[in-house]
């Protein structure tokens, strides 16, 4: 990925951290933008200890203009974009009788038009260069659902309707939007889940183990690859064989 430049959203920590490594190993220069601008410009110093190409930037995807600016601030940077990796995600758990509409909202707003925002945001750069890489994070549980995640699970089933319309709407300009679906992947994200809950997720996948954040950063840079260039609309689901799509 010699010369090629990639935006990773939500990319402070986590998956996206992960994302961004790889990518930066890969040879790509990484915009790691995040809302938490000291943890991105962390990371961002971490790459470029590595000898990478990075910089950091604070956006919130649920933002238009926030988004707009990201943007801008990687092609004033580099003056390129190849790849846009949506992977800035929140959760905010609740049965649906209990949820409340804001936390219904805050979810959407992030997870879903978010990744419309910055999908809106890039398309016009990478039209005119007649090349680009979309990847989505999605989850397993928009595949499966999950007791207590209406809002998560309905914001990241979404998110592969989005890619498979952008997929069609941007093959002809040599734009690829595909999705990735973890499965339970060790962050901060699950950090949290009681013991019993770990042990019954364990119960569920043929793997045994919980997956790293690497697991999903291999598969979303093959998609960001020149090797992936005739996979379009596709969701890719990295989950230890927990979920098995059709
Ligand atoms: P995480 O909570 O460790 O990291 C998410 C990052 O996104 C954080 O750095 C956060 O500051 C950033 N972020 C949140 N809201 C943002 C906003 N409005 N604008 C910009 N940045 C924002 O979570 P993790 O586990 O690394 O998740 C990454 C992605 O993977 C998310 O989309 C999540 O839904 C998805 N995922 C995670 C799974 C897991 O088991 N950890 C499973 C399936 C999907």
């Amino acid at each position: 990925m010699d010369g090629h430049v990639a935006i990773v959203t939500g990319a402070a920590q986590g998956i996206g951290k992960a994302i961004a490594t790889v990518l930066a190993k890969r040879k790509a220069a990484v915009l790691v933008s995040d809302r938490l601008f000291e943890k991105a410009e962390q990371t961002a110093a971490e790459l470029i200890a590595n000898g990478a190409v990075a910089a950091a930037c604070e956006v919130d995807v649920a933002s238009a203009d926030a988004v707009h600016a990201m943007v801008e601030r990687v092609l004033s940077l580099w003056g390129r974009l190849d790849v846009l990796v949506n992977n800035a995600g929140i959760t905010r758990d609740g049965l649906i009788l209990r949820m409340k509409e804001d936390d219904w909202n805050t979810v959407l707003s992030v997870n879903l038009k978010g990744t419309f925002h910055t999908i809106k945001a890039v398309l016009p750069v990478m039209s005119k260069q007649r090349r680009g890489r979309i990847i989505n994070i999605s989850s397993v549980v928009g595949a499966m659902g999950n007791a207590g995640q209406a809002n998560y699970a309905a914001s990241k089933a979404a998110v592969v309707g989005l890619t498979k319309t952008a997929a069609r709407e941007y093959a002809s300009r040599g734009i690829t939007v595909n999705a990735v679906a973890p499965g339970f992947i060790d962050t901060a994200m699950t950090a949290s889940l009681p013991a019993a809950v770990r042990e019954s997720l364990l119960k569920q996948i043929p793997v045994g183990r919980f997956g790293v954040a690497e697991d999903v950063a291999h598969a979303v840079a093959f998609l960001a690859s020149e090797e992936a260039a005739y996979i379009t609309g596709q969701v890719i689901h990295v989950n230890g064989g927990m979920y098995m799509a059709s």
